[in-house]
């Protein structure tokens, strides 16, 4: 990674506030929304110019993923992680959602149970409720180093031969990178007690400076019990556009992927092949600029909620662009979060929505300006004096 990449600019307010994504749309004009996982910079050059050309052909029917988007992705991979993927095992799919979904749907027998490790995105609870499983948790654990995955309870929950487990990798909503020591031990798990090990990682490209990102299918023994649900649409701000794919690398878990309904690749959005593809292939310098960028943002945030919300805490992310504030201080539940919008005018995601241990927590975007982060920091701290 290009560490003095120039930063990505972002628009004046009034600018982003055309946007009709739902970042934009949730709230009154009047408050500062940093709340679902989307940017404020600019598309990535070659992304917006191949949309461009894709408008300009008229060119908006049904997608038809071929051969190209398996080897843009293999291609990325290989030259960011030294990941070798075989391009023909790359599966599209409409999204990570649907992606994990169907995934679970045939590993499922009445009454088995699939874990998932809260604070967590929280459509991992849907996930499973969808794909007709009982949900086990296992939260994160938490000590003076940070988050991290609970490997013992995790393999107390494995012994009791659940289905699957979906792992987020990198972990939203903590942005903790899992170590390829623990990926190791979690695969030993996973073979031992004969568990299916989903991996979300949308969050993979978007690790910041100082950390490594390991593909769960680049861990000795992953290609049996495994599978990966990666997307261009985290790091490269497409998701509205619907492209997403399943990574497998043993005739077992490719054979998970097959039992999709035949349905399934008429589902994906022909925009989102088409920039994915861009985004793999032609985006990498634009992303190097990206993770320059969030790296400053991070530091500028930590500078800020020290000066002026000391009461808060939090475990500064090593990936994504989401910090998951500690704010107990200022009460349980969603008590922070409301002051911030009501007093505040600012907008965080709430804390119990990423489960239980998620009360008095809030999770905030800083994938937006310097002046954005000044301001909504400003009138947080006014809203809790
Ligand atoms: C961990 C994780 N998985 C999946 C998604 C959503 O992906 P998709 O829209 O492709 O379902 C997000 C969005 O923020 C996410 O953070």
């Amino acid at each position: 990674m290009d560490a003095d990449a120039p930063e990505l600019p972002v628009s004046p307010l009034d600018v982003l506030r055309k946007r009709r994504s739902a970042k934009w749309r949730t709230y009154p004009a009047d408050v500062l929304p940093l709340t679902v996982a989307e940017m404020d910079f600019d598309l990535a050059a070659p992304v917006a110019e191949a949309l461009r050309e894709a408008v300009e052909r008229s060119d908006a029917g049904y997608a038809m993923p071929g051969p190209d988007l398996g080897q843009a992705l293999a291609a990325f991979a290989a030259s960011r992680w030294d990941w070798e993927i075989d391009p023909m095992s790359v599966m599209a799919v409409t999204d990570v959602g649907v992606g994990v979904v169907e995934l679970l749907r045939p590993l499922i027998r009445p009454g088995d149970a699939v874990v998932i490790s809260p604070p967590v995105y929280p459509p991992f609870f849907d996930w499973v409720a969808e794909a007709g499983a009982r949900r086990l948790e296992v939260p994160l654990a938490h000590d003076a180093a940070g988050w991290r995955l609970d490997l013992a309870a995790l393999e107390t929950a494995f012994a009791a031969h659940p289905a699957a487990y979906v792992l987020c990798n990198p972990h939203n909503p903590v942005g903790r990178v899992h170590a390829a020591g623990e990926l190791a031990t979690l695969v030993q798990l996973a073979q031992a007690h004969r568990v299916t090990l989903i991996s979300d990682e949308i969050h993979g490209p978007m690790v910041l400076p100082g950390a490594t990102f390991t593909p769960l299918l680049t861990v000795p023994g992953a290609a049996e019990v495994a599978v990966s649900v990666l997307s261009a649409s985290k790091a490269w701000n497409l998701a509205g556009l619907k492209c997403a794919v399943v990574v497998t690398a043993a005739p077992s878990m490719a054979a998970l992927a097959g039992r999709f309904p035949a349905d399934t690749r008429w589902r994906v959005g022909h925009l989102g092949v088409i920039a994915t593809i861009a985004a793999f292939t032609a985006g990498e310098p634009w992303l190097d600029q990206l993770l320059a960028t969030l790296g400053h943002r991070r530091a500028r945030l930590a500078g800020l909620l020290r000066q002026r919300l000391p009461m808060l805490t939090w475990d500064p992310p090593e990936a994504t662009y989401l910090a998951w504030l500690n704010c107990t201080a200022l009460g349980p539940g969603d008590k922070a979060r409301e002051l911030f919008l009501e007093r505040g005018r600012v907008a965080l995601e709430p804390g119990p929505r990423f489960g239980a241990v998620g009360s008095g927590y809030a999770r905030l975007n800083f994938a937006t300006s310097d002046d954005i982060l000044d301001q909504a920091t400003a009138r947080m701290a006014l809203s809790v004096t």
